[in-house]
């Protein structure tokens, strides 16, 4: 079954509770909570603390990404803010393996990160210890880029992978440029989750613009 993702960083960030009640009204599935820490990317977004508000405001699945250097460091955190799953970059500073089992310790469903220029092949001796990976379709650091459609065979190739391995229960996540043009592409090649910000809340039906990234499309390019 796909499932949508609701990313924060393009919502109104005054009005979080507001924004929440509106994914949930929509029948958005999950809510994205994207992590910056200013080093492992640009920009600073927010953290822990933030994501226990939003937890309390709301009963939804909370699918925390964080670029951020030092994600062992912050599991706990995270976890006990109220995350139901937590995604960290095979590129970060913290060893993969040992990061993936603490966050399940912790009780969260893990989840391996992935840069468009990254290749797959990298998540593939991580996979038994994953519940999901999410493989970027831009470079992390802003919300509003264009999908880069070379990331397309990754997906593909993990799948692949993924069914080799007697995984099929693995989920595989897009994000960055999911919109109704792009998703038809991304759950072609296997994807079934789709984290989208501006192709949600910047859409003038939210509710419309969700069941559309959900329900097959044909013919669609990017
Ligand atoms: C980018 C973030 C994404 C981003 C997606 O670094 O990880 O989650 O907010 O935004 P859109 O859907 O607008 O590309
Ligand atoms: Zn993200």
């Amino acid at each position: 079954m796909i499932k949508t993702s609701a990313s924060l960083l393009a919502c109104d960030l005054a009005n979080i509770s507001g924004e929440l009640s509106r994914c949930k009204a929509a029948n958005v599935d999950w809510i994205h909570f994207d992590v910056m820490d200013g080093a492992f990317v640009e920009q600073i977004t927010y953290g822990s603390p933030v994501l226990k508000s939003v937890r309390a405001a709301t009963d939804m699945f909370l699918d925390v990404h964080l670029m951020v250097e030092n994600p062992a460091q912050q599991v706990k955190f995270f976890a006990e803010a109220g995350a139901d799953l937590i995604s960290f970059h095979i590129e970060s500073l913290s060893d993969a393996a040992e990061t993936l089992k603490a966050i399940r310790a912790l009780g969260v469903k893990s989840a391996l990160a992935v840069k468009p220029k990254t290749p797959i092949e990298s998540v593939y001796p991580y996979l038994a210890l994953c519940d999901m990976v999410l493989v970027m379709t831009v470079e992390p650091g802003y919300g509003g880029q264009a999908f880069m459609p070379e990331t397309l065979d990754k997906i593909r190739a993990l799948r692949e992978k993924a069914d080799g391995m007697g995984l099929s229960g693995l989920s595989i996540e897009v994000d960055g440029g999911i919109n109704t043009k792009t998703a038809p592409l991304v759950k072609e090649a296997g994807a079934d989750v789709l984290v989208a910000g501006t192709g949600l809340f910047k859409a003038a039906d939210m509710a419309e613009a969700n069941l559309l990234l959900k329900v097959p499309q044909k013919g669609a390019t990017c």
